[in-house]
């Protein structure tokens, strides 16, 4: 079976990370956010993945290459250059896909559910679709599906003013290929946008079956740095149980590491504590400092005399003497927090466009 990844969009809402860095390779647990939407497709059954991005020669593609060494699976990248909705997008996977179901999935979506459910399900009922679907609090904010008494789907609709039901459609679709037809009928919506739930709400219409699936667990729109720290201590949180670290090299002088961290190669861990989930990338030195729960910090990271927690630091950032715990942060790639070592002791900032900086 094969499957896409939708992970086009610019990344809007998390300016400015995604502006040097787009949104797919965002790390949470120093892993990019794409690489959950790969685990879950291949888990699923996904032999050959396509991936929508806005241009072929893109870091992803640079990153990623064809898949099979990077994440051990075929990867083909389709190019939506000027993204026009989820169900312009899936309609330029139709050369990809061929004749057979494939899968839908939102690249900035993470779920604690495998969804292999969902799949099953899909193939033993023979529907025409099914759809993830996770109960929220705003179904305004999302495209929700009614069921009927049957347990199928009998109306869908994108952002609703009056919501009918709290059901969203959280971010993974299968489909046949008579979605690609569904999709020439429909028009663009009020955003202009040729919506994929528009197309899904033809299928019902024509009379075809489109099966609910309620996932397990959370999900996360991982879209809003908000959301891309949840994410990340939601998945820290899945860490598997390890002993405290003794007698390891790496861990120095008078520190404490407790049960649950992660620590990569040539990291140094100095007079410091680290209370997990923790990961911790490789050739990091954090010396005089406390880096507590659900933080994930990237490799050639350097923390000094300073303390965090509950935050996602980026390669290559150096982080020293700084007063007051640091908490929930996004921080990305190279960046510098010290404190001024000559008068005037100022603030200084050098901020790109949409930074948020929040002082005591
Ligand atoms: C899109 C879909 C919507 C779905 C949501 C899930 O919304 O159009 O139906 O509920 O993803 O994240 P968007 O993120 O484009 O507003």
């Amino acid at each position: 079976m094969k499957a896409v990844i939708l992970c086009a969009g610019k990344g809007t809402r998390l300016y400015p990370v995604t502006l040097t860095m787009p949104k797919p390779l965002v790390p949470v647990a120093n892993k990019a956010l794409l690489t959950y939407a790969i685990d879950t497709l291949t888990g699923m059954g996904a032999a050959e993945i396509g991936l929508v991005v806005n241009s072929l020669d893109s870091p992803i593609s640079e990153r990623l290459g064809d898949g099979v060494d990077t994440v051990g699976v075929p990867l083909t990248y389709i190019a939506q250059e000027n993204p026009r909705g989820l169900a312009h997008a899936v309609k330029l996977c139709e050369p990809f896909v061929g004749d057979e179901p494939f899968i839908v999935y939102l690249g900035d979506n993470i779920f604690q559910d495998s969804m292999q459910v969902l799949y099953t399900r899909f193939e033993e009922t023979g529907a025409s679709a099914a759809l993830a679907l996770t109960e929220v609090t705003n179904p305004q904010a999302f495209g929700i599906a009614e069921l009927d008494g049957h347990n199928n789907i009998k109306r869908l609709v994108e952002k609703p003013k009056d919501p009918t039901s709290n059901l969203a459609i959280a971010g993974v679709y299968v489909f046949r290929p008579d979605i690609f037809d569904a999709i020439d009928h429909i028009k663009p919506s009020w955003r202009d946008e040729l919506e994929i739930t528009d197309a899904i709400q033809y299928l019902v219409e024509q009379g075809k079956t489109v099966m609910p699936y309620v996932v397990d667990g959370w999900w996360i729109d991982a879209g809003k740095p908000n959301a891309i720290v949840l994410a990340n201590q939601l998945v820290l949180e899945q860490l598997p149980y390890s002993p405290p670290h003794e007698n390891d090299d790496r861990i120095q002088g008078e520190s404490t590491v407790s049960h649950r961290v992660e620590i990569g190669e040539n990291t140094q861990i100095i007079d410091s504590v680290i209370r997990g989930p923790v990961t911790i990338g490789d050739n990091v030195i954090i010396r005089d400092s406390y880096v507590g729960p659900y933080t994930s910090i990237g490799d050639d990271v350097v923390i000094e005399s300073s303390e965090i927690e509950h935050s996602i630091v980026m390669c290559c950032c150096t982080i020293k003497d700084i007063s007051g715990r640091i908490d929930a942060s996004l921080i990305a790639e190279n960046v510098t927090v010290i404190r001024a070592q000559a008068k005037p002791v100022s603030h200084r900032l050098v901020l790109a466009a949409n930074s948020l900086v929040q002082l005591p």
